[in-house]
């Protein structure tokens, strides 16, 4: 569901995000070692930053950005606490990324910025609302280089869980015109219990000892025609 920035900024200020697992998630560094991400590389909703920060260490040209300066200020101080301060955040908002001309090509109508999107958890978040959905692919395709490449990693309806859950039509309607969907999986999305999912549906889920789930998800690899 779209929330307006203060939503996001109270659960980093308050530490109830449940995706902040202190590691990038597990799919995301199984996709990089597979040779997944290429080139300039954007993590929308970046959060507590540590897929920019996994990808700066590893030597790629990445942007984070986030809507909420919470998470950008959450994901600065990580960075530098894990000794990568030149990793790049910026508060901006996922859905109007054409309106910036250096993403989306400057001058306006040259190319795009971006060779690679890993959108982690993002996308599902305007699981209900189909034109902010629209908007975000929209701008998404502003963004990516032709023959460029996004990942979404979303949580899947296909089992109990918490959050904003999918089902992988959603992705695979969602990116028609203009997009080819090449691969599309069941994955795992690593979250922790914390005060804000407490009182959903996590009683049948299968929580470690360290209070970590890895959650029913989907991994969509979309190239952009
Ligand atoms: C579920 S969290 C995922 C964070 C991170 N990618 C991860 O997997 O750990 C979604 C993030 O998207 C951000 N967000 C939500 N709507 C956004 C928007 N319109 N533009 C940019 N960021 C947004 C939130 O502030 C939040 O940090």
């Amino acid at each position: 569901m779209t929330r307006p920035a203060d939503f996001w900024n109270t659960v980093y200020d308050n530490d109830t995000a449940p995706w902040v697992i202190g590691e990038p998630q597990p799919a995301i560094v199984a996709l990089e070692r597979a040779g997944g991400i290429t080139g300039r590389v954007l993590d929308p909703g970046c959060g507590a930053g540590e897929h920019t920060i996994l990808l700066t260490r590893l030597g790629y040209d990445v942007r984070g950005i986030d809507m909420s300066p919470s998470a950008v200020a959450y994901a600065r101080a990580n960075a530098a606490e894990q000794g990568v301060p030149n990793a790049a955040f910026e508060v901006a908002d996922a859905l109007a990324l054409g309106d910036r001309p250096d993403f989306a090509g400057d001058p306006p109508g040259s190319a795009p910025a971006f060779d690679t999107i890993v959108d982690s958890a993002l996308f599902h978040v305007f699981g209900t609302e189909d034109e902010a959905r629209a908007a975000y692919v929209r701008s998404l395709h502003a963004v990516c280089k032709p023959g460029g490449t996004v990942h979404v990693l979303a949580l899947s309806d296909v089992e109990p869980g918490f959050g904003p859950r999918i089902s992988d039509t959603l992705i695979r309607d969602s990116f028609r015109d203009g997009w080819a969907l090449e691969e599309l999986r069941p994955a795992r999305y690593r979250g922790r219990i914390t005060d804000l999912v407490a009182q959903e549906d996590t009683q049948d889920l299968d929580v470690s000892a360290s209070g970590r789930v890895d959650a029913a998800a989907w991994l969509a690899r979309i190239r952009r025609l």
